[in-house]
């Protein structure tokens, strides 16, 4: 018997043209390059022009992701962008997606978990694809998170930055076999308890005004390898795959030491995670997709490879999910 998968048709990621680097940074914030690399990993990240938006950005990853899949954009008919930085409150930045790609049917939303965004609109996607509700859809993660940054905040401006992925994800039948390609499993989940501990201060239904990022990064840390390392155990026993049978780790990029931790605790060989952190800084919802783009562009992720995803952020919310390319 045959059953309904979401298969991966083809990838694409967009960075802002402007590199910012740890030293010029720490020109202007009390930090350095060598206290930025020993804690997070992190040597540069990218920042928006002015009057360049999460849409541009986001425009720009799915035209790459639909020329990497070699299909037409009139063939989509669903897309759903992960962002916590859009153009406007509403409408949702997905419809400036959708109306830049000349698409005028079907469906296109935003959604809004933080970091965990991709997975999310990953699971959903992949909802709505099994459930015959679409048939090729864009799954975009894209952010400029530089916008809500509080640049004279030393413990957060030097974490984050700009950018988009996309992947081209369509309804296929497949055997229902282990060898299956596309998504094998996906596991949500979030705690609003913790929501203080990594916040926008601002808001359209509290302040009227957008806000700046507060964070808690220790108690953030502290929570986030025991988080991920569970939601992964739980698509493990999903799958009855193990962390042998894994070909590429592509952990959400926060943090160099969250990410090796992660993968020790699991038991996934180093050679195996793909960090692109180093290179992008933390860039929400978008870095997912920007390290499998990375991976691909390389010549390490490819067809029938196994790859696990996990994201974990703002919420807190947190998730994974297993991949056959
Ligand atoms: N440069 C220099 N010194 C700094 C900086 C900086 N950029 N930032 C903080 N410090 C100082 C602090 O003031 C403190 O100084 P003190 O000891 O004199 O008080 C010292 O460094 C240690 O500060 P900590 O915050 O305890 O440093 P820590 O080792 O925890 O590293 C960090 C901070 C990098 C933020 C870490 O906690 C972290 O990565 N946390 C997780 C963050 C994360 O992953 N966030 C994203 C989640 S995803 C999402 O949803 C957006």
């Amino acid at each position: 018997m045959t059953v309904t998968r979401s298969v991966v048709l083809g990838c694409g990621a967009y960075l802002p043209e402007r590199a910012l680097g740890n030293a010029e940074l720490a020109r202007t914030v009390d930090s350095s390059d060598e206290w930025i690399v020993q804690r997070t990993g992190i040597r540069q990240r990218h920042i928006a022009a002015s009057g360049e938006m999460t849409s541009h950005l986001a425009i720009n990853a799915a035209r790459a992701a639909l020329a990497d899949a070699g299909v037409d954009a009139q063939s989509i008919d669903l897309i759903v962008l992960a962002t916590s930085t859009p153009d406007q409150t509403f409408p949702a930045s997905a419809v400036s997606v959708q109306a830049a790609l000349g698409i005028n049917h079907g469906a296109a939303f935003d959604l809004q978990a933080v970091c965990s965004g991709f997975v999310y609109a990953l699971a959903t996607v992949d909802g709505l694809l099994r459930a015959g509700n679409a048939k090729r859809a864009l799954v975009i993660g894209a952010e400029t998170f530089s916008r809500i940054l509080d640049w004279t905040d030393r413990g957060t401006c030097v974490l984050f930055g700009d950018g988009a992925g996309a992947l081209v994800v369509e309804a296929q039948q497949q055997p229902g076999a282990r060898e299956d390609r596309g998504l094998l499993t996906t596991h949500l989940r979030s705690d609003g308890r913790h929501k203080a501990k990594l916040y926008v201060d601002g808001g359209p239904s509290s302040t009227g005004t957008v806000g700046h990022l507060r964070m808690e990064g220790r108690a953030v840390f502290k929570h986030a390898v025991a988080m991920i390392t569970d939601v992964i155990e739980d698509a493990f026993k999903a799958t009855g795959y193990t962390a042998d049978d894994i070909d590429w780790f592509v952990p959400h990029q926060a943090n160099k030491r969250i990410i090796d931790d992660s993968a020790h605790k699991l038991g996934i060989a180093p050679e195996k995670v793909v960090v692109t952190v180093d290179r992008h800084g933390n860039t929400s919802a978008a870095s997912i997709p920007l390290a499998l783009d990375v991976a691909i562009r390389d010549g390490r992720i490819k067809p029938g490879d196994l790859v696990l995803l996990e994201a974990m952020g703002g919420g807190f919310t947190w998730g994974s999910a297993l991949v056959r390319w």
